[in-house]
């Protein structure tokens, strides 16, 4: 049996997706309820960083500890990777130690190729074009809060880039209708959106895709690596606030949620996060479960393989 990474969604087929979701929920309750589970004692994460991060570095530490294994978080900084070691090498090493390794970094070719030279899974933890294990999150999220995803509509306002590359794989393999709105020169990639046209639909205002929503999410402005961008895309973005007006289009339980970190007065109103509708502290604390149910999962299979 092929040896499974996560590097997009749709890396996974609906049925496992759909799978680790559920399993999350249960880690989740189990988790709450203080119930010990260690199914991988000696185990061994491996945790590449080449951009900052809370979330996911916290998230993917607990969840292998809490599973009674252990992580590595590895610097470029502070390895051979920053002093040039090919991807390649690198890979070959790092997983002849490592049971599984979780990769956050730039061009999305530099998981790729991590992955082929890689005897163990690569979970992407974000790069320039998808950010797969927040989506995770996110449709955990919905499901505990509004049940099934399948049939709703989602607004995606702000950025054509990772997060919403990964939203519009979401929507294709749930079965949900995605409305993009994103500033001119902004909008996903077109090779992207033909892919999915049969569920994905891109406006040029924030309004117009946000009408009738049931969840509607967005994200910062200027993603990391993007910093020196910031003051351009202040004035391409200004248009697309998700603010209170906003949310007053969509259907009365739409929820919002944001990856985090916000920027209040940027991509949200000062408030937004306290709307009564927010949901981005649930979606933020799902990343553990819903990862930790992608470990297990991926875990598992690498054994069945062995
Ligand atoms: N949402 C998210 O990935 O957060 P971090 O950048 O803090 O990991
Ligand atoms: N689009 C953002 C997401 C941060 C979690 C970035 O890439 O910086």
């Amino acid at each position: 049996m092929a040896l499974r990474h996560f590097l997009t969604l749709r890396d996974l087929s609906s049925l496992e997706l759909q799978r680790i979701l559920d399993r999350a929920q249960e880690l989740k309750r189990m988790q709450h309820s203080n119930t010990v589970y260690q199914p991988f004692a000696g185990k061994v994460l491996g945790m590449i960083f080449e951009k900052s991060s809370t979330r996911t570095r916290i998230s993917f530490e607990a969840g292998i500890c809490q599973f009674g294994g252990n992580a590595i978080f590895l610097s470029p900084r502070d390895t051979q990777l920053g002093r040039g070691e090919p991807i390649e090498d690198s890979a070959r090493v790092i997983s002849s130690m490592l049971d599984i390794v979780m990769i956050r970094t730039f061009g999305h070719d530099i998981v790729e190729r991590f992955a082929s030279y890689s005897t163990v899974p690569v979970i992407n933890g974000l790069t320039d074009d998808h950010h797969p294990c927040q989506l995770l999150a996110d449709l955990q999220t919905f499901q505990e809060h509004r049940g099934s995803i399948e049939g709703k509509t989602v607004a995606w306002i702000g950025d054509g880039n990772n997060m919403c590359n990964s939203y519009i794989e979401a929507a294709h393999m749930m079965g949900f209708k995605l409305k993009i709105a994103s500033p001119e020169g902004y909008e996903p990639q077109a090779r992207f959106l033909s892919e999915f046209a049969d569920c994905v639909e891109v406006f040029n205002k924030a309004e117009d895709a946000a009408v009738n929503a049931d969840l509607i999410v967005t994200d910062v402005w200027a993603s990391m690596g993007q910093e020196e961008e910031q003051k351009l895309r202040e004035k391409a973005f200004s248009d697309f606030q998700v603010n209170e007006k906003l949310m007053d289009l969509a259907h009365p339980d739409c929820l919002f949620m944001h990856c985090l970190p916000a920027h209040r007065g940027e991509e949200i109103s000062e408030h937004m996060l306290d709307h009564k509708n927010a949901v981005v502290w649930d979606e933020a604390e799902n990343r553990l479960h819903a990862q930790k149910a992608l470990m297990e999962f991926l875990l598992n299979e690498n054994l069945k393989k062995d």
